[in-house]
């Protein structure tokens, strides 16, 4: 099983977002998942000119010649997509937008109706392939997430591929001031392994292995105290 990761992180191997994903990592190297990390920041991608050459005179190649020309076909091939990004503005990162817009030769530009919606045909066929959802964000409350998992979910459906479910951990940084805070989250970087390790060998993620990732650490009260401490 061959795992695709998309940090959209610009903050890369030294963010929260990270820190939640080298632990999940580990748990899909234990399954024995085939793991690749790209971290998108550090990649020279630039975003869709929006002129549908892909779909027209060179379907299914892009005109710009930039990094993209070899992760296209990583995203394509790949058993299952994993986008991680930290919310920003109640979505994902501008950095992994533009790696998901300049995925679109990988559909066909004709149109057809897939069970009373229009969808782009996938130009591979594939229709077997996954995508997971991992991502960190500052605010305490779980529905700071809303948006970007139906953001997600509509990605994987025009990708062709099946959601999986979202690995979810609000005010993440809490990890990093984890002893400076005095609060206990082995529990929660068991379940990071755990998730991994579910994914690697049975695709899937387990509902009471996500719920502990998401669990409350310490009050919202306090999350808002000690993120307005840090900005004063
Ligand atoms: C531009 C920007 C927008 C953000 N928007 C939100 C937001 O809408 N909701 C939220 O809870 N956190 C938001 N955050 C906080 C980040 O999600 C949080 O700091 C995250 O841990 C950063 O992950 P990283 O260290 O991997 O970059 C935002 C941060 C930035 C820089």
């Amino acid at each position: 099983m061959h795992v695709l990761i998309l940090n959209g992180s610009p903050s890369k191997n030294r963010g929260a977002t990270y820190g939640v994903l080298e632990h999940f990592i580990q748990g899909l190297n234990d399954g024995g998942a085939e793991v690749e990390l790209v971290n998108v920041a550090s990649l020279n991608v630039s975003p869709c000119r929006g002129c549908f050459t892909c779909w027209t005179t060179t379907p299914g190649k892009c005109v710009q010649r930039d990094d993209m020309d070899d992760l296209i076909d990583k995203m394509d091939q790949t058993d299952i997509v994993v986008l991680a990004t930290p919310v920003y503005v109640d979505g994902m990162t501008s950095q992994l937008k533009i790696i998901i817009d300049r995925a679109i030769p990988l559909s066909n530009g004709k149109v057809e109706l897939v069970e009373g919606h229009c969808r782009h045909p996938s130009r591979s066929g594939r229709k077997d392939g996954k995508i997971a959802l991992v991502s960190v964000c500052g605010f305490a409350e779980l529905d700071n997430f809303d948006a970007l998992i139906t953001h997600v979910k509509a990605i994987s459906k025009n990708e062709h591929r099946n959601y999986i479910g979202a690995i979810l951990r609000p005010y993440a940084w809490a990890f990093q001031e984890a002893d400076r805070i005095g609060v206990k989250i082995d529990d929660i970087i068991q379940a990071l392994v755990d998730a991994g390790k579910q994914l690697a060998t049975t695709g899937e993620f387990k509902e009471e292995t996500l719920e502990t990732i998401s669990r409350e650490v310490i009050p919202p009260e306090m999350v808002a105290k000690i993120i307005s401490m840090q900005f004063q």
